[in-house]
């Protein structure tokens, strides 16, 4: 087992979360390829993907709608007062990666990419978890990602609960 497949194993197992480890294995290893310096997690729940972006990633800045999960920012990330409140965090700095996990309906999928996609930096990757679950109107964000010329799809896991990469 290589270093990031014990991390995976370990965030799954000891820390509960909703992630297939296939899919968890294969983006944190996606993430590790960039090495990166400076990530951001929105939706934290017990803390099972914060516990593997914590190892692959020297720094990191949560936010979650409740505090009880102990976020860097406590709030609803679709509120522009949020966003603000990374903006004052992080000032100039931008994100090696995002990976938005929050609030799964329409308006906070569409809003947590809409309002975080921003802070990543020119070549840095945009992930959301859940992107093909019909009943919460995430695929309608994922066909205008999928059709977006902006963003050039890495690879992409048509599963239930995909994980997708954008550069
Ligand atoms: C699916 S869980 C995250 C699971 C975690 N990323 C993992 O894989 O282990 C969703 C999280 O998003 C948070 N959340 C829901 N709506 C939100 C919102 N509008 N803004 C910020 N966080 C939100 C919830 O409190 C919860 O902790």
């Amino acid at each position: 087992m290589n270093r990031i497949e014990n991390i995976v194993k370990n965030g799954i197992e000891k820390i509960e979360t909703e992630q297939r480890i296939d899919e968890l294995t294969w983006f944190a290893g996606e993430l590790a390829k960039i090495n990166p310096a400076f990530g951001l997690e929105i939706g934290i729940y017990k803390g099972g993907t914060r516990y593997v972006w914590e190892r692959i990633c020297k720094e990191l800045i949560t936010i979650d709608i409740s505090p009880d999960y102990h976020p860097t920012i406590a709030g609803d990330a679709r509120d522009l007062e949020t966003v603000d409140k990374l903006k004052r965090i992080v000032g100039d700095r931008k994100f090696d990666f995002v990976f938005l996990d929050g609030d799964h309906m329409y308006e906070g999928v569409y809003k947590e990419f809409l309002y975080y996609s921003q802070f990543v930096k020119d070549g840095g990757i945009i992930a959301s978890h859940d992107i093909y679950i019909v009943q919460h109107d995430c695929e309608v964000l994922s066909k205008q990602v999928w059709e977006c010329d902006t963003y050039q799809v890495l690879h992409a896991i048509v599963l239930c609960c995909a994980l997708k990469l954008m550069l």
